[in-house]
């Protein structure tokens, strides 16, 4: 199930420059890429796990209702391979990032963005290691984190804290942002 942070926040990106194009960067099952891409919006699915990527593209092929599947595209990736720049400035309307954290590609996110273009990210708090997985500290963002890589830029919503999950399955803990480069 698509995150519902994205989906409640869907007219914002309606309101990017005709043609922006998505990226959900390490997109995992692509259930964000996924609604991006039922709404129109040409998508790029990133993640290392090559099986992840050809589960997404047989999803869309099977799927009726996706009537312009060639606004989906795949990238094969490692974004943690060091000495290498994976994204280019200016690239993409969006960046979608959920449940990732590698802190040295959040420069390289936020150039990827065009000015006036959003980065939509949530992932787990150093709070979310007393109520499960993940516990390495190394994938848990401090507090006050996420927030600090926007400063200068439009915060359209901003949130710290447990939350019932969207299946409302189990407590989490979980740092959101959806932020406006200028
Ligand atoms: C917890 S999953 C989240 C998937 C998706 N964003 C979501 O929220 O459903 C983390 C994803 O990061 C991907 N990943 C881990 N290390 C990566 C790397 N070095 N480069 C690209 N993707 C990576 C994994 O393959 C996995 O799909």
């Amino acid at each position: 199930m698509h995150s519902l942070l994205l989906s409640s926040y869907l007219s914002e990106l309606k309101k990017l420059p005709g043609e922006s194009s998505i990226l959900d960067l390490a997109c995992g099952s692509g259930r964000n890429g996924l609604f991006c891409l039922k709404h129109k919006f040409p998508t790029t699915f990133a993640d290392i796990n090559e099986e992840s990527l050809s589960d997404i593209k047989q999803v869309i092929t099977n799927d009726k209702s996706l009537q312009d599947k060639s606004l989906a595209s795949f990238w094969p990736i490692d974004f943690e391979q060091t000495g290498v720049k994976h994204l280019s400035e200016n690239s993409y309307g969006a960046v979608l990032v959920f449940r990732y954290l590698h802190r040295p590609l959040m420069d390289q996110i936020k150039a990827a963005v065009v000015p006036h273009g959003l980065v939509i990210y949530e992932t787990f708090t150093e709070q979310q290691s007393a109520l499960g997985r993940p516990k390495n500290p190394d994938f848990l963002l401090k507090k006050g984190e996420l927030a600090s890589y926007f400063s200068g830029w439009e915060i359209l919503h901003s949130f710290e804290g447990i939350k019932t999950s969207d299946t409302g399955n189990n407590q989490q803990a979980l740092a959101q942002i959806i932020a406006r480069k200028p």
